[in-house]
């Protein structure tokens, strides 16, 4: 269901879908009869020389859904890993395209892609690990984040600035690496279609690959099954996980186009050079082909549109308190913005108080339910984030 149950036996509603992955609440039933089914045939086996039903079924599955384009798999063991994979897959088409001089990745600020080296290097280089650090992170190139607004219209400004990035920098470029339509970790931020349009268009027109990271994404949680459908693109290579296994197992996959997978296999390096241990875990498969059925199963688009709704509706009153700078929701996400850093310890016991599981970060206080919540629960876990919020502005004065 979607409680956490706390040691003394307290029930909190999760808001929090053990961040974004556990999109079916917890102990499905259905998810749990998949992974014991897998259990009483295979755990595990090497997945180089040879394969699975599991990983087959996931495999069809998963090219069913995603744009259109996406041809190829690769399952990875984390989100981080994921990422690892797709900056070295596009690394590896550059060399194996004779462009090799194109060796370097660019992305927004505001970005977040995990916490393994080139995720890192790639992530907001301010709020990131960067200053962490330091030097010893390989240097990439930056541009501003897209504009909050998921409804605003791209200004000439941005795209000339874009335009003007890609003129300059992007004979070094091997890819371009962004969330699609709703930045995460970096800030819970969420901005214009048009953007990813446009940076389409520009990657085509200076050959660099476009790698849209879905692990927070994907899976309905942006009001699509893929954020990138918000703007009719697909990407060249694509990473998922999180809700991959609802949250079940640590488990990912980097997906990408004909082109990219058959430029690799037909070069000098016919192999992408990576092969994790527990590569295409068949209880990982397993599990994720079950959670993929419940996804399709839900009409995510108007459930998420349900969620955004009531969300809007019940936590649209945080707008005029005093230390709130913005309220925002798109899909099955919620943001009370407030103007300074949440003070944790006050801001936790309040919410434990009042029995919901939220974890701010910084002035972000959100939401991200699983989908299996009913109208009601999202109800009392609005009404309840309400009242904390304004308790914690009424303490701290
Ligand atoms: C967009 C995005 N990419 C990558 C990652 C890293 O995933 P993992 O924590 O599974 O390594 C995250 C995790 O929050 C994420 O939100």
């Amino acid at each position: 269901g979607i409680y956490i149950v706390t040691q003394d036996g307290t029930r909190l509603i999760d808001g929090m879908s053990s961040w974004w992955a556990s999109v079916h609440g917890y102990n499905h039933p259905k998810l749990n009869a998949a992974i014991i089914k897998q259990l009483g045939k295979m755990a595990h086996v090497m997945f180089g020389g040879l394969t699975h039903q599991p990983a087959i079924d996931l495999g069809k599955k998963l090219l069913s859904i995603v744009p259109v384009g996406l041809d190829a798999i690769f399952y990875a063991d984390s989100g981080s890993i994921a990422v690892e994979v797709a900056l070295k897959m596009a690394l590896q088409y550059q060399i194996a395209a004779k462009q090799a001089q194109k060796c370097q990745f660019a992305s927004t600020h505001s970005g977040y892609y995990g916490d393994t080296w080139h995720a890192m290097s790639v992530c907001d280089p301010i709020n990131g690990m960067h200053s962490l650090y330091g030097k010893q992170l390989p240097m990439q190139h930056f541009v501003p984040a897209p504009s909050l607004g998921f409804e605003r219209e791209l200004t000439q400004n941005e795209r000339d600035g874009l335009i003007n990035f890609f003129a300059k920098d992007s004979d070094k470029l091997a890819g371009f690496i962004i969330e699609p339509i709703i930045q995460g970790a970096g800030g819970m931020r969420f901005y214009s279609p048009q953007y990813l349009q446009l940076l389409r268009q520009l990657c085509d027109e200076h050959d660099v690959v476009l790698i849209a990271d879905e692990i927070a994404t994907g899976f309905g949680r942006s009001g699509k099954l893929f954020a990138c459908e918000h703007a009719g693109i697909s990407p060249d290579i694509m990473t998922i996980g999180k809700a991959l296994t609802g949250g079940y197992m640590t488990f990912a996959a980097t997906l990408c186009t004909r082109t990219i997978a058959d430029t690799i296999s037909q070069s000098d390096y016919p192999t992408l050079m990576h092969g994790p241990t527990f590569m295409g875990n068949p209880l990982a498969c397993a599990v994720a082909c079950a959670s993929i059925d419940l996804i399709l199963s839900y009409d995510i688009e108007a459930r998420t549109a349900n969620m955004q709704k009531i969300m809007e509706q019940q936590l649209e009153p945080a707008a005029l308190l005093d230390g709130v700078a913005e309220v925002r929701c798109l899909g099955a996400v919620a943001v009370i913005q407030l103007k300074t850093s949440v003070d944790m310890p006050v801001f936790q016991s309040l919410l434990i108080d009042n029995g919901i599981w939220v974890r701010p970060f910084g002035k972000l206080v959100y939401i991200m339910p699983p989908f299996v919540i009913t109208d009601d629960e999202l109800v009392t876990l609005c009404q309840a984030l309400l009242k904390v919020v304004s308790i914690y502005l009424m303490q701290k004065g």
